[in-house]
């Protein structure tokens, strides 16, 4: 299936199952703004727990917060998004639509590396297994100049970025012949700079000082509480703050769904430690983190690192770990290691000390920060993308299939983890199943339907990822014993109904997921 096929499949299998809808649809929708619906919340609430759980649950020394959206205005002045949350924007003139200079740039790197890795496959199966790939790569002329194209468009776009210069920026663009994929010109405006934050207004003052920002992340409301927890639960060197919650930000280009969003929401930790301990923490994390995303089953290929050629104003060292989404490899999560620049910096504008009193040393100190962040939405993505799968399967009529589209999440992430389903609505079954029903609600999340074939009510249930079917018919009635249905093999077993709150409580251990 093609790439971009499978990508607007999965966006309106979000849509048809109530996954995701649009923003005020009936207004034809709000750009890059999105509404969860009945299964999308429940996936996403989960998400948020496996992450929630992981971090304060599994670390003594990492507690969680929640922090209002508003916050003092000067807050972002000591933050540096005021002065330096910016994106380079350009336009094409022909087509009238805008980019991002450095998306632009990067796409077309990117194009380049594929080049070479094109010419790699080549060799590998020309040469077998006598084929020495690091030697290939640099000793191929072909090889050796792209990747040295590659090293010099990063270095200048680095440099023109540290150094502001959009000039540098729109003659990268120029040089490397770019042209808009949707006119296909180079007709390019200059690159300027545009900031990402929504301003609003407290209250009934309208003139400036009472312009607020809509946090564009959530990491401040953490650094600005650094001290009232650290305090009040007694914190010791080195621990955590983490904090999940609503961010916003005006993206220049906001496409791909839920990818990039205006509206979005974050789940950031943020570690103090001491300073001169970075490096180690830093590796820790981005460990700590790779792991916790592989926890979940799916294929280890589709993820990788991607260290920042670009760094964000804060970050003295930063990583993405990117994740192989429908329409590529782009990033799910950054690791960031932001030294003391935020506490630093609000101990400047506030006049507050905040530092940290080591018993031991008996010194006092601005703690250094590494910091976890990662976009729910976008997890929620990546999950459903990993997740969906169209299968053929065997039908009733020998010989023939049909097509049947299943979300292998992981169980305990499942919207719903339990169908009850009587196999006719007659005979007592209804009855059957609904006392199997009461009892199984107060497990898990349960479902229960009784309309239409049983084959039917399957497929629906595949489409939303319910991990486990009870099937009750009338041999249950005789014996007390049920077929549970297993989503991803559609292996059926039977089992006494007394047995199916124990099996599915082990099976839904968060055991599971979390050791
Ligand atoms: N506190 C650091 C910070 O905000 P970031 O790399 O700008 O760093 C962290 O954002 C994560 O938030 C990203 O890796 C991504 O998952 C998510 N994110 C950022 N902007 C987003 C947007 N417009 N829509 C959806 N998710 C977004």
């Amino acid at each position: 299936m093609a790439e971009r096929d499978l990508f607007k499949e999965i966006i309106s299998h979000c849509k048809e199952y109530g996954f995701i809808f649009p923003s005020s649809e009936i207004y034809d929708g709000l750009s890059a703004v999105y509404d969860y619906g009945q299964n999308g919340v429940e996936l996403k609430n989960n998400i948020r727990e496996y992450w929630w759980r992981s971090m304060t649950q599994l670390h003594e020394n990492i507690v969680g917060i929640d922090a209002a959206i508003f916050m003092h205005p000067t807050t972002w002045k000591a933050s540096g998004h005021v002065d330096a949350f910016n994106d380079p924007l350009i336009d094409n003139k022909d087509s009238k639509k805008r980019y991002r200079a450095d998306t632009l740039i990067e796409d077309y790197v990117a194009k380049l590396e594929s080049k070479i890795d094109k010419e790699v496959e080549k060799a590998k199966k020309k040469f077998g297994e006598s084929f020495d790939e690091s030697l290939y790569r640099t000793t191929n002329p072909r090889c050796v100049e792209t990747q040295r194209k590659v090293d010099e468009v990063n270095a200048r776009m680095k440099r023109a970025l540290e150094q502001n210069d959009m000039a540098e920026m729109k003659q990268i663009i120029v040089d490397c012949e770019i042209v808009d994929p949707v006119s296909g010109t180079r007709n390019w405006t200059d690159v300027r700079q545009f900031n990402l934050m929504f301003a609003t207004q407290l209250g009934a003052v309208s003139e400036e000082a009472g312009t607020i920002f809509l946090r564009p992340e959530t990491a401040q409301g953490i650094f600005v509480n650094f001290l009232n927890v650290q305090k009040t639960g007694r914190m010791k060197i080195p621990f955590g703050i983490a904090q999940t919650g609503k961010a916003f930000r005006n993206e220049i280009v906001a496409r791909q769904f839920i990818f990039r969003m205006r509206e979005f929401e974050q789940m950031e930790m943020q570690f103090f430690i001491k300073p001169g301990t970075e490096e180690g923490w830093y590796q820790q994390w981005k460990e700590t983190r790779m792991q916790w995303h592989k926890r979940l089953g799916f294929p280890e290929t589709m993820y990788r690192f991607h260290d920042h050629l670009k760094l964000a104003h804060y970050a003295k060292a930063a990583c993405d770990i990117e994740f192989q989404f429908p329409f590529g490899f782009k990033e799910l999560e950054g690791i960031h290691s932001r030294g003391d620049f935020d506490l630093g910096n609000h101990e400047q504008y506030s006049g507050k000390k905040l530092q940290y009193f080591d018993p031991e040393s008996g010194e006092s100190y601005v703690p250094y920060v590494i910091e976890t962040s990662i976009g729910l939405d976008r997890m929620f993505l990546a999950m459903i993308s990993a997740s969906y799968t169209v299968e053929k399967v065997p039908t009733s009529v020998e010989g023939e299939e049909a097509t049947r589209v299943v979300l292998k999440i992981p169980a305990l992430l499942a919207p719903v983890k339990v169908a009850v389903l009587p196999l006719v609505a007659k005979d007592g079954l209804p009855e059957k199943a609904k006392e199997i029903f009461n009892r199984m609600k107060f497990v898990c999340r349960c479902f229960y339907e009784e309309k239409d074939t049983i084959g039917r009510r399957y497929r629906r249930q595949d489409a939303i990822g319910t991990p486990y079917a009870l099937t009750i018919d009338h041999q249950t009635l005789q014996d007390n014993t049920v077929t549970i249905r297993y989503r991803d093999t559609m292996k059926q077993e039977r089992i006494s109904v007394e047995r199916v709150e124990a099996i599915v409580k082990e099976k839904l251990d968060w055991k599971n997921l979390l050791a």
